[in-house]
């Protein structure tokens, strides 16, 4: 079972809400549920300034599970700060990509942040990593993760301002086909819920830690609203990934 926190922002505040607060509060829920996971994924935005001081915080609190961790950067991370702080392949401002073996499953992550920017990009030269990735170890049903969630919201807008570009989603779609063996695609970033499929399979969108968003189709962007946080789990049952989001606070 992999437990999924996104979007934690240490560093951040909106309404009387302190990301820290939030994240405590995720952690104390992950600690109460009868089943304990086998490890942590936080998919992006860990700190909301980039700083080494949010990503010795966000280390220490996530530690409290006494979990594996695995981390994957979002649009306001830094790459360099955080292989400062958290052990990752890869050099400086390079693109964090890397795959682990879970038991039966593997994890692989991409980057698709873009220095200094919402959007995000899934380059030629990260879609054949993952190409060869893929291509090594057919065998193990895998979990993609990513930022950037790799479907089109519900607002157009948004998606303009803040999302995967829509030729990388096709171009990921692309690489998929060839690779049965990913069966769910995970992401953060949009602070909301949301699933679609890509080439067939499952994409979700997980919750933020921090607080959540509305989106609206004709709405010029995201908006903040009051609801509790969220996080997922990912069970591997019967060779399939079963998700399930639970909130807390
Ligand atoms: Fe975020």
């Amino acid at each position: 079972v992999i437990v999924q926190l996104s979007d934690p922002h240490i560093g951040a505040s909106w309404g009387g809400i302190t990301s820290e607060s939030r994240l405590a509060g995720a952690i104390a829920s992950v600690r109460g549920l009868r089943d304990r996971p086998d490890v942590v994924l936080v998919s992006g935005d860990l700190a909301h300034n980039a700083t080494d001081a949010e990503y010795e915080r966000v280390r220490e609190m996530v530690g409290w599970l006494g979990l594996p961790v695995h981390v994957l950067p979002g649009n306001r991370d830094d790459r360099a700060a955080m292989r400062r702080h958290f052990e990752l392949p890869g050099r400086g401002p390079d693109p964090i990509q890397y795959s682990v073996e879970i038991g039966p499953m593997r994890l692989v992550v991409v980057d698709t942040t873009v220095p200094g920017e919402r959007w995000g990009e899934l380059d030629a030269a990260r879609l054949a990593w993952l190409e060869q990735e893929l291509a090594y170890q057919p065998e193990y049903v895998t979990l993609l993760a990513m930022h950037h969630p790799p479907i089109a919201s519900t607002s157009p807008t948004w998606d303009e301002l803040a999302g995967l570009r829509p030729n990388d989603r096709r171009a990921l779609a692309d690489v998929l086909r060839g690779h049965p063996q990913v069966r769910r695609i995970v992401a953060g970033h949009a602070h909301r819920t949301m699933t679609a499929e890509l080439m067939g399979r499952t994409v979700l969108a997980a919750p933020a830690i921090f607080v959540q968003t509305h989106l609206a189709y004709a709405a010029p962007d995201a908006e903040f609203v009051e609801e509790p946080g969220g996080y997922a789990l990912h069970a591997l049952i019967e060779g399939e990934f079963t998700s399930e989001v639970h909130s807390f606070g």
